[in-house]
C-alpha cells in the first residue's frame, strides 16, 4: 500500500499509510500532539496540514504523497 510522508515539527520524518488517525501517526513518530476532549469540540489538539488547519483527534492522514505537518496551539513548540 502507497505511503505518506510526514514531516512531523520536531524535524522527524514518518512513512505511514492514508486513513491511520493522526493521533496514531502522531504517536508512531513519537510526536506528542496536545488533546482535550477528542471528540472534535475544544480545539486542544489542533495541527496545521499543508497549511490548513485540522482538528487532529477526528481526522486522519489524507491521501498524499508528502505531508507537513505543524503543530497550532502548543507553546511548547
Ligand atoms: S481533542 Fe478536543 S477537538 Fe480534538
Amino acid at each position: 500500500m502507497k505511503k505518506v510522508k510526514i514531516h512531523w515539527p520536531n524535524k522527524y520524518s514518518s512513512d505511514c499509510s492514508p486513513g491511520v488517525e493522526w493521533l496514531q501517526a502522531a504517536y508512531d513518530a513519537n510526536v506528542e500532539i496536545p488533546t482535550g476532549c477528542l471528540g472534535g469540540s475544544c480545539g486542544a489538539c489542533e495541527i496545521e496540514v499543508n497549511g490548513e488547519v485540522i482538528r487532529a483527534c477526528i481526522a486522519r492522514v489524507p491521501n498524499k504523497k508528502e505531508i507537513k505537518v505543524e503543530l497550532f496551539s502548543d507553546p511548547y513548540w
